[in-house]
């Protein structure tokens, strides 16, 4: 293709400006669905869209691709603005939820359906779709009937023909949510490897956090019309924003504190269940967020101690109040001592260690390191 490929060594900050969002505003009546979005996507990133059901993850998509007018603010293509674009003028192409293929038509009639008014030679066309089909693993499969084929190599095809146009950006609406766990996980693969050998700019919508996690250079969290946090995964994952994009990613458990004390980069806390910790400034949200603090700790960065077992860091008394075994994995709900509510603790099951049982008395380790302040 004539793509430039965009290899993962350009750190992203130096690359092209593919999409920007200025402020942008989108009312449905009066439905304020688009509160002031600004953001930035580049040149060969992908970039995920990710948050509730009715968030404007959908509607943000779509001013992208000019489906949907903005009430205000503006959105610039590859330094362009939009505004007096129409769709068909756009250097993107959208690939949709329920992947609008043509059952009557065979594979390559489909995958070749944008170029029917190209006027190069018909072999040459042809080649062309077969260079797609490959692309997405289908090569050989161009005269199958479109009918005759699985979920996932149905929406390979709607992926082959957004492809063969070779836009700048592709547009991707929940592409793989109909497709079930295991074709879903090896899809995202494909795709991630696919968009690193086209180098085109791909935005993802989605509501699944995992999938965001695995696929996206860097994922935007939105709610409400809002974006809550921009970053990339292990940010997202290791240092939310706030205690509702923590929430959102995974599973956090939270314990209430009290900041006893601020000063030189560090913040000492009283923290229920772990007594008084001390954290570095970079380890508390962003923003705060007023009300009760609390800190965050995901469930893999506690350990139960074994008998035997010293703790590198820190450790704290509790008792085992629920387990659900999931073969390579133990979920353990632990009671810290004087803490009602009970904190998570993810275990990775070794050959021959005992899986504890409920009432048993052990200590958790955790270290400092690990927590996010949320206040
Ligand atoms: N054409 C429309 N007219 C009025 N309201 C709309 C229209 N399209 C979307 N909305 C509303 O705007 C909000 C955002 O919709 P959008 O489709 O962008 O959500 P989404 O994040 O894609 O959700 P989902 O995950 O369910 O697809 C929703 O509350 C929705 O009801
Ligand atoms: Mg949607």
């Amino acid at each position: 293709m004539s793509q430039n490929v965009i290899t993962a060594k350009v750190p992203l900050e130096q690359r092209r400006k593919m999409i920007e969002f200025d402020r942008v505003h989108k009312y449905y009546g009066d439905y304020h669905a688009l509160r002031g979005i600004t953001a930035t996507i580049r040149e060969g990133e992908f970039f995920s869209l990710l948050g509730p059901s009715g968030c404007g993850k959908t509607t943000l998509l779509r001013t992208i691709a000019g489906f949907e007018d903005i009430s205000s603010g503006a959105v610039l293509i590859d330094g362009k603005h939009m505004e007096d674009v129409p769709p068909n003028k756009r250097p993107t192409n959208m690939v949709f939820q329920s992947y609008a293929i043509f059952p009557h038509l065979s594979v390559a009639q489909n995958v070749g359906f944008g170029l029917r008014r190209d006027p190069r030679p018909e072999a040459e066309k042809a080649r062309a779709v077969e260079e797609a089909l490959e692309m997405v693993g289908l090569k050989g499969y161009g005269a199958r009937a479109a009918h005759a084929l699985s979920g996932g190599q149905r929406q390979r095809v709607a992926l082959a023909r957004a492809l063969i146009l070779k836009p700048k950006v592709l547009l991707l609406d929940e592409p793989l949510s109909a497709l079930d766990k295991k074709i879903r996980e090896q899809m995202q693969i494909e795709l991630i490897k696919l968009q690193r050998e086209v180098g085109i700019t791909f935005v993802l919508v989605t509501h699944d956090q995992e999938e965001a996690l695995v696929m996206s250079d860097r994922i935007a969290v939105m709610f409400e019309g809002e974006i809550a946090q921009l970053a990339d995964p292990e940010t997202l994952y290791r240092r939310p924003a706030s205690r509702r994009v923590a929430d959102f990613i995974g599973v956090m458990n939270f314990l209430p504190a009290k900041v006893l004390g601020e000063g030189g980069g560090h913040l000492q806390l009283e923290v229920a269940g772990l007594g008084q910790v001390e954290v570095t400034d970079e380890q508390a949200s962003a923003r705060p967020q007023g009300g009760e603090a609390a800190v965050g700790f995901r469930p893999e960065t506690l350990t139960i101690l074994y008998e035997g077992q010293v703790p590198q860091d820190r450790d704290s008394p509790g008792v085992i109040d629920e387990v659900v075994y999931y073969g390579d994995m133990t979920y353990y709900d632990v009671k810290l001592d004087g803490v009602e509510t009970p904190v998570r603790i993810s275990m990775r099951n070794v050959f021959g260690r005992p899986v504890l049982d409920v009432g048993t008395r052990t200590r958790v380790a955790w270290s400092p390191g690990a927590l996010v302040l949320f206040r």
